[in-house]
């Protein structure tokens, strides 16, 4: 029998559920609903024997998220248990992937796919699947797509866009400084920023936020919105987004919109509702998840002064910083979006039967020891930084440098501003949103 009660640690422990049914959960986490101790004389299911077939989940998340801890158990199962036979809350059951190497090849190996999940009940943490538009493609569509975005998404042209972005929080900060302190960071610079710079690569209205910014909650929510105001909050971005295209091709601009249309309306590379999913991730993406990374940042700058301090001392460590702070921060609450395996694969010595979805956990992968040493401690001046944070492979972040660009110019504007920058209330006030896919402040109060 594949013991784990052997682990001298004791790290685990044995539950059983209702239906007799077994398994082995981490012992410093909380007992998941339905499931109770059982004792030794209980059998393991043997992990991933291919006789036996894959050996029963446990229930995930195995809790709520909290603030920007990275949960203790990723460790425990990096250690013991990398390749976790889980049951999400809804959809498939999978395997949850903790280790650096095994999320890596996850992420860039061809043989785990994501356009396999609109075939499959996709493993998830929200009530419907999120549309991930190209990433839910493997080739061919999914390089046709990218390729479109390619010349937009450049780092070159992510550095011509930096003046702009240094304008845009300049302005911002001017007007922190007019009203005087304290401030929500949240909401008086991190969200007008992004906002503004996607608004303008994009080319959509900036004065339109105020709608935008609700319907694009329908992404993210896994228990905060009910499943009736995912789905009309869904439409309602589609049909705002629609409504710009076919302004654009009456009357094209220079933005990225416009490119998109010329690309459907003279070569057909891209559908019309390829088209409007598209615009949609990239306002998510540049909009919340930007803004979250820069306020979740600054958070982490509060409870390290001795990197506060050093970094307002000295901006030109800011490139390596943000590098640090993307590892750093586990932007995600609990895991990315799941691949299906084309094929049989092995991870970690757990075989991965063709058809089983994988669930990859990116902040654990981000704290492996394996490659990043002392892992929970942030340094700025880490050398070697090949997070995960952006993901890998072919569906690495297309918006990677621009988001280094918003997070630099964003940070370094408040640290070279504000030298006296602190949190107007104790961080471990702060209140994080509940029942979302990311991690994002509600409010960073802020005085100066
Ligand atoms: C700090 C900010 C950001 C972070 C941490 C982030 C993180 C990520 C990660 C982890 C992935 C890969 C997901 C996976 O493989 O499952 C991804 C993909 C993607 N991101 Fe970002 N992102 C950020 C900002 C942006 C911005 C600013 C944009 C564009 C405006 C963007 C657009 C995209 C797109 C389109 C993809 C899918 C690429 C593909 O499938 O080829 N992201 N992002």
């Amino acid at each position: 029998m594949n013991n784990l009660f052997a682990d001298p640690e004791g790290s685990y422990v044995l539950l059983v559920n209702g239906d007799g049914r077994r398994s082995a959960w981490p012992a410093s986490a909380p007992l998941p609903p339905g499931w109770r101790s059982s004792d030794e004389s209980d059998a393991l299911p043997e992990r991933g024997c291919p006789a036996a077939g894959p050996p029963d989940p446990v229930p995930y998340p195995f809790r709520d998220y909290h603030r920007l801890d990275v949960d203790p158990v990723y460790a425990e199962l990096r250690a013991d248990r990398p390749v976790l036979r889980i049951r999400p809350p809804y959809g498939d059951d999978a395997w949850l992937v903790t280790r650096y190497d095994d999320v890596k090849t996850v992420l860039g190996d061809p043989r785990f796919s994501r356009a396999l999940t609109a075939h499959n009940d996709e493993s998830r943490l929200t009530p419907r699947p999120v549309n991930t538009s190209i990433l839910g493609t493997d080739p061919p569509d999914h390089t046709r797509l990218r390729r479109l975005l390619a010349r937009a998404f450049t780092a070159r042209r992510a550095e011509l866009l930096r003046p702009g972005v240094r304008a845009f929080t300049a302005t911002l900060i001017d007007e922190m400084t007019k009203r005087g302190a304290p401030a929500d960071l949240v909401e008086d610079f991190a969200l007008p920023l992004t906002a503004l710079v996607i608004c303008e690569l994009l080319g959509v209205p900036y004065a339109d936020r105020p709608a935008f910014r609700v319907w694009l909650d329908a992404f993210s929510s896994t228990t905060a919105l009910s499943v009736e105001q995912i789905n009309s909050r869904t439409e309602a971005l589609y049909a705002y987004i629609d409504g710009l295209v076919a302004q654009r091709r009456s009357d094209p601009a220079g933005d990225l919109i416009s490119a998109l249309v010329d690309a459907h309306d003279e070569t057909a590379g891209i559908t019309g509702q390829e088209l409007v999913e598209l615009v949609s991730v990239l306002l998510i993406a540049g909009y919340e998840t930007t803004s979250a990374q820069l306020a979740n940042s600054v958070l982490v700058l509060f409870t390290h002064p001795h990197a506060h301090e050093a970094l307002r001392a000295d901006p030109g460590l800011l490139p390596g910083a943000v590098e640090e702070l993307i590892r750093f921060v586990p932007l995600d609450a609990h895991v990315a979006f799941g691949r299906y395996a084309r094929e049989d694969v092995e991870l970690s010595g757990v075989r991965i039967r063709a058809g089983e979805a994988v669930l990859p956990v990116l902040p654990s992968a981000n704290r492996d020891p394996s490659t990043f040493p002392r892992p929970d401690e942030l340094d700025l001046c880490r050398g070697r930084n090949p997070h995960l944070g952006f993901g890998y492979g072919i569906h690495r972040c297309i918006g990677a440098p621009l988001a280094k660009v918003v997070l630099e110019e964003g940070l370094g504007g408040l640290l070279a501003r504000f030298p006296g920058l602190s949190p107007a209330v104790p961080p471990e006030e702060m209140v994080f949103k509940e029942g979302v896919q990311v991690r994002i402040l509600q409010t960073l109060p802020v005085t100066w």
